[in-house]
């Protein structure tokens, strides 16, 4: 078997995955849309070798337990559908902090499903990777294809699965992430997003993203930022009153995330066309077009408490690359 490596985005959800119809294939609650991002990205390394005993797993330099039993669990479907129990090494590197809202489950499972079915010798296509990645972590299905992407909710473990909409270059977005904290977030977001359905505003907002997920649709189609970046910002504090009230109830949300929010509207008051987003740790994405760039990234480089800062364009999906880990 060969050694392969693969190297993966992560992605931003415009339209948010929170809630599953099916915890244990990782079906969604609803369908989601999303961007991949150009300098958030993970590359693993995978080798299986006959003479292991067990899994070596190592993700930025650590040994650590409890996520190499997710990598392991994940390796067991890709050596089901070969047919083999051959154990693999696995290297992977993140170039940003774990587990802060920036989605490396996302980057992280669909790297290691590609080198994975690749070392194993597997011709997978497009939609095939998107649904195996789906069970290791429901995002991760969006960063396997190109650019702009839908997850399709689907019904079944064959009928959920991501597509491309767009490609990378088809409208210039830009996604200024503003990262607070290198922390892990308090709360994984596997438990949490499993109880969405406990919130009294869950079975309403379900009812009503068919429509918004159509008009986001349409807005990326003409390429109107104000409607798109309203509906992306509205989409996040609508997952975050979910969250809210939802049992147990979680606070994601700190208050240099709150000020940022606050700062980004009083912005656009002035006229300066940005809007946020924001998953589950406190770090918040700032949206705006490729000509507002500049701008927005050194209004907000220096803003207090500020660790670091990340310009983002879309990106494409998962890659094969040479550059093996070891
Ligand atoms: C808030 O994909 O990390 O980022 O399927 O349990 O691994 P698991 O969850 P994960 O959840 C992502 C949730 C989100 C919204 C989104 O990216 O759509």
């Amino acid at each position: 078997m060969k050694i392969a490596t693969a190297k993966a985005p992560s992605n931003i959800a415009f339209i948010k995955y929170w809630g599953v119809y099916d915890p244990n294939l990782r079906i969604p609650s609803n369908s989601s849309i999303s961007m991949n991002l150009d300098k958030l990205h993970t590359v693993t390394t995978v080798e299986f070798r006959k003479n292991l005993r067990a899994d070596e797993i190592t993700i930025d330099g650590v040994i650590d337990k409890k996520n190499s039993a997710r990598v392991s669990e994940h390796l067991d479907r890709l050596r089901n559908i070969a047919g083999v129990k051959t154990k693999a090494i696995v290297v992977s590197k993140n170039n940003f902090p774990r587990s802060t809202g920036l989605s490396s489950s996302a980057s992280g499972f669909a790297a290691l499903t590609l080198a994975g079915a690749s070392s194993l010798g597997l011709e997978l296509c497009q939609k095939d990777l998107s649904i195996i990645a789906r069970l290791g972590s429901g995002s991760s299905c969006r960063s396997i294809p190109d650019g702009f992407v839908e997850w399709h909710k689907g019904k079944s473990h064959s009928t959920s699965y991501s597509e491309s909409i767009y490609p990378k270059d088809y409208w210039g977005i830009v996604d200024i992430v503003v990262i607070f904290e290198e922390k892990e977030k308090d709360f994984p977001t596997t438990e949490s997003l499993r109880n969405a359905g406990t919130s009294i505003f869950f079975d309403k907002r379900i009812r009503m993203l068919g429509k918004k997920t159509a008009d986001l649709k349409e807005a990326i189609r003409t390429k109107n930022f104000r409607k798109f970046g309203s509906i992306v910002e509205d989409e996040a504090l609508e997952m975050h009153a979910v969250i809210l009230t939802q049992k147990p109830s979680r606070i994601y949300l700190k208050p240099s995330t709150i000020s940022v929010m606050n700062k980004v509207r009083l912005l656009r008051c002035k006229g300066l066309d940005v809007y946020f987003t924001i998953n589950t740790g406190h770090n918040i994405h700032l949206i705006c077009e490729e000509n507002k760039a500049e701008s927005v990234y050194n209004i907000f480089k220096n803003c207090e408490n500020v660790k670091g800062i990340i310009l983002n364009r879309p990106s494409v999906g998962a890659r094969l690359i040479q550059n093996h880990l070891f």
